[in-house]
């Protein structure tokens, strides 16, 4: 991988596609994958980790789901093999029931256990199985047969992010692999002439592409982590606005913004952020929520602001002084909206920002005003001591705590 890193320079991602298991008895399992991964991690070669399944050989249809093309299979053997395989495929070939993101339950596994900025696969077809796989925390997606039906899906979404996809999941593109790798249907069906958008998908080096996360706040050009070098660099002179509103049961406070999320004009944008999958799944939101939805969070009485309002690559590029500055003016804003409680994302940066050495994660004392004041772990990627679980039963600690209900069951 350092070889490969060091030709490339930094041109294009470098990406691994895992199996997170093979599906066959005695074929590599998760555990040991995890395993695989985590010296992956170690080795730092990785900008991403794409999480695929199955054995193409042995057990085919547990990557693809859906109809096993028995009859399509056949046809590319001579007799006697076609006869056979026609007879008995289906008996040899198991099928599995398709449906959107079904490798998402394994994925979480390798998501609580990594850092590294993960790729979700399986059943990646529109803009909601997007939203869903960031808001469970993966960095990135990348379809397969939804691009090999329409190529320029990904547009399609951007323009109208209700656009579905008009792959069938019967793996009838599956044996064109063998006289030129294509959907079936589009020789009958003509998907739709082309968009004149540019395009934004990228090759993830075989018949999967990646699409990079929508939205943001600034037309994006750049690289597979979803910003130029220099986009990034001139975000730090972005001022990210608070999402702010009076007698809010509950205010977050980051440390300051970061890069990515200047440039997106989001909070907690950052793929690998843990902010937004801790918020859904401690059930302060009734559903995964994106960075680009910050602005209704109000409406469920929740808001957002930071410390510092200087944009930074890193937390720990703030002073000292900086962050007590930030408190200060943290108190005013506090005092002027009077939210039931404030929650602060990072210990360190209340201790230093609050004159407080000794706080823990957890309530605080004293209040601001009528407003309690609690700290929360930092969600940030870089945080890896706090696993996903872990943040989110802090985050429902606190949740309780201000007489939020869960709404995830209600
Ligand atoms: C016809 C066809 C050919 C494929 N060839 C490859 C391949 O050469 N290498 C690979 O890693 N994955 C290959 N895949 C798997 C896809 O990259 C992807 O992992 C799989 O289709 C599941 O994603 P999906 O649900 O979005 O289709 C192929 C898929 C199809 C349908
Ligand atoms: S043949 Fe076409 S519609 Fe059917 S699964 Fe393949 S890409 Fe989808």
């Amino acid at each position: 991988m350092r070889a490969v890193r060091d030709e490339l320079r930094g041109a294009v991602a470098v990406t691994a596609k895992l199996n997170m298991t093979d599906g066959v008895r005695g074929g590599l399992g998760v555990e040991e994958s995890l395993r695989v991964a985590r010296w992956l991690e170690e080795d730092g070669g990785l900008d991403a980790i794409e999480l695929t399944a199955g054995s193409s050989l042995l057990n085919p249809m547990y990557l693809f789901r859906g109809d096993a093309p028995v009859k399509e299979f056949a046809a590319t053997f001579r007799q006697p093999a076609r006869f056979v395989v026609g007879r008995l495929g289906k008996r040899l070939i198991r099928e599995y029931p398709y449906q959107d993101g079904y490798l998402l339950e394994k994925a979480r596994r390798f998501r609580d256990a990594l850092r590294t900025p993960l790729v979700l696969l399986g059943g990646i077809t529109d803009r909601a199985s997007m939203d869903l796989a960031m808001a469970e925390g993966f960095a990135f997606v990348a379809m397969g047969r939804a691009l090999l039906r329409e190529p320029d899906l990904p547009n399609r979404i951007k323009a109208d992010p209700a656009t579905p996809s008009l792959c069938v999941h019967r793996n009838r593109c599956m044996p064109t692999i063998y006289g030129g790798t294509h959907c079936v249907f589009n020789d009958i069906i003509p998907a739709h002439p082309p968009l004149s958008v540019p395009a934004v998908t990228r090759s993830s080096g075989h018949n999967g592409l990646i699409t990079r996360r929508q939205g943001g706040g600034m037309a994006r050009t750049g690289t597979a982590r979803g910003f130029t070098r220099e986009e990034l660099e001139s975000a730090r002179d972005v001022l990210l606005p608070d999402v702010i509103a009076d007698d809010l049961a509950v205010l977050f406070c980051g440390i300051n913004p970061g890069l990515y999320s200047a440039a997106a004009g989001h909070h907690f944008a950052r793929p690998g952020n843990r902010f937004w999958p801790a918020l859904h799944r401690s059930g302060f939101i009734p559903r995964p929520m994106i960075p680009a939805q910050d602005g209704e969070l109000p409406a469920l009485g929740l808001g957002f602001t930071n410390l510092a309002p200087r944009t930074t690559a890193r937390a720990a590029e703030l002073t000292a002084a900086e962050l007590r500055e930030g408190a200060e003016e943290l108190h005013r804003k506090v005092r002027a909206h009077r939210p039931r409680w404030l929650a602060v994302l990072g210990v360190t940066a209340y201790r230093t920002a609050f004159g407080a050495p000794r706080a823990a994660v957890g309530p605080q004392e004293p209040s601001i005003g009528e407003t309690r004041a609690w700290v929360l772990p930092s969600p940030s990627g870089l945080n890896a001591h706090f696993t996903l679980p872990a943040l989110t039963e802090q985050f429902t600690r606190l949740r309780v705590a201000a007489g939020l209900p869960d709404r995830l069951t209600t």
